[in-house]
This record gives structure tokens, C-alpha cells and sequence, in this order.
């Protein structure tokens, strides 16, 4: 690889001393530099990063073996370069679980760095093809304001607690005027009526520079309101995006709009689950029926819709269905059941965040890690029927 070849590649170096030789060995790479005395930022590297570099005789090595150690975890893990003389045994093993590393022996030269980069970058292309087992769970409301959105909002955040080490990202398809990032209080990046003139130059670079962090190990991947959105993108980015997002997440929770999109039904058929949200109003427990047997209609060997009622009132106002009543209607069993609380939902919106986050205490956030549980538990089963 040429000194031009490393154009554009995302490096990390660990420990300024290493930063003027790395910057003339590997030239217009796009180079981060820090101190290798705290590697705690490491757990929350972003995905696109192909390559660190470390000064071993600048870090602590137990904290260095914990950090590679939890690298060499990650599902498409950077390649690392290790400068250092006389290494622990414990580092050495650390570094072996990684699978592209190599050691640089101090005192080496910037054409020795640039070899040694080479053959790892080199090495780091093929894994990254290899499709990557990412799970995805796709809501989708039956009618408008049934809870769909804030649904896939506690479930990314539950599946991020629950998952210490796993990359999860919620991805709004609502490309017009999606409110997940309004309702975490982030500010949504994903350029994708930009990118959709070029689908194929979407990457997990590009990916990485669509998503927000919201969370410890949460992205969030949201369209900027944009009214000619749906018009603006096309099948092929949408899907580019969510192929992509596989590669990079370990689970992936994509709010779906209830208006069918060309790319609509790809999506649903590349979900494990299918979650088609409804209300405990007549009119939306039809519309949820209806919706659910159209998805069984259009993708018959894809995942059976669940149906989950949102808003389940113990004391209601007013006549309201059964949850008998509710499933005579639906023609189906509800998958499940997520108690009404206005409060907790209202403060969560409008303090910007999650409920879990805001309040944890509430039975929203009950029966989100009960659906989790029953999703989860089923998943095994799930993944053998795709097979
Ligand atoms: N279980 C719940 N208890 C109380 N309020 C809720 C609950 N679930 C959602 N809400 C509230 O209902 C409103 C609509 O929710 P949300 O935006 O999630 O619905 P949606 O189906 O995504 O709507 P849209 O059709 O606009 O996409 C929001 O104010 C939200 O805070
Ligand atoms: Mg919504």
C-alpha cells in the first residue's frame, strides 16, 4: 500500500510521542491523537475507526489489557499497532485475541510504520464484507400517535442496558418529520437525501457520521425534517444505510412509518421481529388487524407481525375495549401489553431522553423489559426459521 492508499483511513494513535512519526509514515490518513494514559473513551469509539496505534510504554498495561481485550470483543473490531519493547504476557495474549494485530519493536523507522499499517489495512477490508449477525426489530404503528415512536425508543434504550458490550442503534425511518431525535434531545445527522444521489459510497465511515450518540453504546440514526424526504430517497439508499448498520450494530430498532414506502417491505422482511403497535381504541385495533394481515400478505415467509397495545389504562374513561374485546377485534392474540402513564411520557419528551432514564420507576418501562425478556427468549427460534 502506498503512502497514498492511506487516504481518508480513520486512525487512532494512543500516546503523542507516536503522533509525528505516524503522521509522515501514514499521510493523509485522518489521524485522532491521545493521550494513552486514560483508554476509558475507548469503550465508546465510534465504529468507522479502521486502525489505533499505541505507545505500550506510555500506557498502564493491566488498563491497556482491559481496553484491547474489550476491542478485540466488538463485532467488526480496528486493527491494532502496538510500539513497545519487552511486552507482558498478558498484553501479548490481549492483543492475540484481536484479529488483525501486529507488535513494532522501538526503534523503528516511519517506512516500518507504514509497512506494518499496510498489511493490517490490507487484511481489515475482507472481515468487513462478511456479512455481520446483527439482530432487527422493526414497530410500526397501526394509526398516527399510537405510541410507535416512543415504543422503539425504550426498546433500543432497554436493549443498550441490557446488552454491556453490543452496539445498538435506533434508526427512525420517519424521513420527513421523525421525532425520535426530538424526543432524546439529540440533533438528527443522517444526510440521507444527500447521500442517495450515491448510495453506493454509503459506508460505515459515512455511517458513523450520520449517527448521534444518545447513549453509552446507543446510536441514533435520524433524518433532519425534511418534507420532500420520502420523494428525495430512494430504495437502494435506505436499504445501503440498513446493510450497513448490520455490519457496524449488534441489534438494530428501526421506527418504521405506517404510510407504505418502496423500501417498506424490504425492511419488514429483513426484521426478525415485527412489532405493529395499536392503540385500545376500536378504530386503531382494526387498523392494526388490518395492517398486520397485509404485512402477512406481501412477505409471507417473513417474520408473523406481534401486536403490542400501548396505552393500557387500569382505570379508563369513558367505554373502552376489553383486552377480550381488543383480541376478538385484532382476530389474534396480543404479543403485548404497555401500561399508560402520561407523566413519565410527557417528562421523557420533554426533558429529552429516555423514560427508563427519566423515570425508571415507571410501568412503561416494566413492560418494555417484559417484551424485551419474551422477545429475546425467542429469539434463538426466530434466527432458525430465517435460516
Ligand atoms: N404508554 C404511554 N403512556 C402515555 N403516553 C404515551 C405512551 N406511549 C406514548 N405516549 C405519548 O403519546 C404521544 C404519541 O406517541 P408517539 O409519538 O410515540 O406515537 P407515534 O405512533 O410514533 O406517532 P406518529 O404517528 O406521529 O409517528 C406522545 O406524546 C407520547 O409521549
Ligand atoms: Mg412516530
Amino acid at each position: 500500500m502506498s503512502a497514498l492508499s492511506f487516504d481518508g483511513r480513520h486512525v487512532l494513535v494512543l500516546g503523542e510521542r507516536l503522533a509525528p512519526l505516524a503522521q509522515e509514515a501514514l499521510g493523509a490518513a485522518r489521524f485522532e491523537v491521545a493521550s494513552a494514559e486514560r483508554l476509558d473513551f475507548l469503550a465508546d469509539l465510534h465504529a468507522a475507526m479502521e486502525l489505533i496505534l499505541i505507545d505500550a510504554e506510555a500506557a498502564d498495561p493491566t488498563a491497556l489489557v482491559g481496553a484491547l481485550s474489550a476491542l478485540a470483543a466488538r463485532p467488526n473490531p480496528p486493527a491494532l499497532l502496538l510500539a513497545g519493547a519487552h511486552l507482558p504476557a498478558s498484553l501479548v495474549r490481549a492483543l492475540m485475541k484481536a484479529p488483525r494485530s501486529d507488535v513494532l519493536e522501538p526503534p523503528f523507522t516511519g517506512a516500518d510504520l507504514a509497512r506494518a499499517a499496510s498489511s493490517l489495512l490490507t487484511e481489515v477490508s475482507a472481515p468487513a464484507a462478511s456479512p455481520h449477525d446483527a439482530r432487527c426489530w422493526t414497530v410500526i404503528g397501526s394509526v398516527g400517535g399510537c405510541g410507535a415512536t416512543t415504543i422503539a425508543v425504550e426498546l433500543a434504550t432497554t436493549l443498550s442496558h441490557r446488552l454491556p458490550g453490543a452496539r445498538v442503534a435506533l434508526v427512525d425511518l420517519n424521513l420527513v418529520d421523525g421525532a425520535s431525535a426530538a424526543y432524546l434531545g439529540a440533533t438528527p445527522n443522517m444526510m440521507l437525501s444527500e447521500a442517495a444521489a450515491t448510495p453506493e459510497r454509503i459506508d460505515a465511515a459515512i455511517l458513523s457520521a450520520f449517527a448521534i450518540r444518545v447513549g453509552a453504546s446507543l446510536d441514533l440514526l435520524a433524518t433532519p425534517r425534511d418534507p420532500q424526504a420520502f420523494a428525495r430517497v430512494n430504495q437502494t439508499a435506505v436499504c445501503r444505510v440498513l446493510e450497513v448498520a448490520c455490519q457496524v450494530y449488534d441489534w438494530i430498532v428501526i421506527d418504521l412509518p405506517r404510510h407504505q414506502q418502496p423500501w417498506s417491505l424490504d425492511v419488514l422482511s429483513g426484521s426478525d421481529e415485527v412489532l405493529v403497535v395499536s392503540e385500545l381504541t376500536v378504530p386503531a385495533l382494526l387498523a392494526a388487524r388490518s395492517l398486520a394481515s397485509e404485512i402477512e400478505a406481501s412477505i409471507p415467509d417473513g417474520p408473523r407481525p406481534r401486536i403490542i397495545l400501548n396505552r393500557l389504562a387500569s382505570r379508563v374513561f369513558g367505554p373502552a375495549p376489553s383486552l377480550a374485546e381488543a383480541e376478538k377485534a385484532l382476530q389474534r392474540k396480543a404479543d403485548g401489553g404497555i401500561t399508560s402513564d402520561w407523566e413519565a411520557a410527557a417528562a421523557s419528551v420533554n426533558l429529552g431522553g429516555s423514560i427508563s432514564h427519566h423515570r425508571p420507576r415507571s410501568k412503561i418501562v416494566r413492560d418494555i423489559g417484559v417484551l424485551v425478556d419474551r422477545l429475546t427468549q425467542t429469539a434463538p427460534e426466530v434466527r432458525a426459521r430465517r435460516a
